[in-house]
C-alpha cells in the first residue's frame, strides 16, 4: 500500500480528486496519511477533515529558519502511523521544497502544474497567474502536467499531460475551472495510481510507463 501525504495551500480540489479516487477505486492501493498545509485557512484542510484524514499546518513563515522549516517538514513526512511517506504530492502546494527534502525523496515527489510543460512554467507561474499569461499569449491549447520535483522549478521528468482548448471568450477563471475538470482531477490521481502500481519508472530525466 502506498503510503501519500499531500502537501497543499489552497482550496483543495486536486486533493479532493485524489480522495475521490482512492474511495471510488480509481486510484489502487494507495492511502492518504497525512495532509501538510502551508497555511492555516487552507479550505484544503476542511476537505482532509471531513475525508478522516489526519492534518498538520507547517508555514515557512513561522519557522526561524530554512533548515528548521526542513526539519519539521521532514519529521511529519516520516512520522505519520510510524509508516513514513511512500509519495509526497504537491496538489496546489504554493512554498518551494528545500533541497534536503528533495533530496530524501527522489524520484517520490509528484507536482501538479496547470500547463503544458515547458510551456507557462517556472519562476512566478502559478495558479491564476500560469492562466492569465496563457490568454495574453493567445496560445490555442494549454492543459496540465504532472511531474515528479527536482530542484528546478518545473524541471522534473513528466509523467502525464493532457491538452484542454482555450475558447474565445475565456477568462483566467473560466480557463482555470476547465483546465482543472478536464486535465488536473483526471491525471493526478491517474499519476498516482500508475506509481502504486509500480509502472512509472525515471531515466535519464524522463519517465516511461511500463505495461501492467
Ligand atoms: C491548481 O490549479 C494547481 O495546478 C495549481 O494551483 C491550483 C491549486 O488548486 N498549482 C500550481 O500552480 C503550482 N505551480 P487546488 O488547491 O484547488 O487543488
Amino acid at each position: 500500500m502506498l503510503n501519500i501525504t499531500v502537501l497543499v495551500s489552497g482550496g483543495g480540489t486536486n486533493l479532493q480528486a485524489i480522495i475521490n479516487a482512492i474511495n471510488d477505486g480509481t486510484v489502487e492501493n494507495a492511502r492518504i496519511g497525512l495532509v501538510i498545509s502551508s497555511r492555516a485557512d487552507a479550505y484544503a484542510l476542511k476537505r482532509a477533515a471531513d475525508a478522516g484524514i489526519k492534518t498538520c499546518v507547517i508555514s515557512r513563515k513561522e519557522c526561524a529558519d530554512i533548515a528548521g522549516y526542513e526539519k519539521k517538514m521532514l519529521d511529519a513526512l516520516g512520522g505519520q502511523d510510524g509508516s513514513g511517506t511512500d509519495l509526497i504530492v504537491l496538489a496546489g502546494f504554493m512554498t518551494v521544497l528545500p533541497e534536503g527534502i528533495i533530496k530524501a525523496y527522489e524520484n517520490r515527489i509528484i507536482n501538479i502544474h496547470p500547463s503544458l510543460i515547458p510551456s507557462f512554467c517556472g519562476k512566478g507561474y502559478y495558479g491564476l497567474k500560469v492562466h492569465e499569461e496563457v490568454l495574453k499569449r493567445g496560445v490555442k491549447l494549454t492543459g496540465a502536467t504532472v511531474h515528479f520535483v527536482d530542484s528546478g522549478c518545473d524541471t522534473g521528468p513528466i509523467i502525464l499531460q493532457k491538452a484542454v482548448e482555450v475558447l474565445e471568450d475565456d477568462t483566467p477563471e473560466t480557463l482555470q475551472k476547465r483546465v482543472m475538470e478536464q486535465a488536473e482531477w483526471k491525471i493526478l490521481p491517474k499519476a498516482i495510481d500508475l506509481i502504486a502500481k509500480g509502472r512509472v519508472k525515471v531515466t535519464d530525466n524522463k519517465t516511461v510507463i511500463g505495461g501492467e
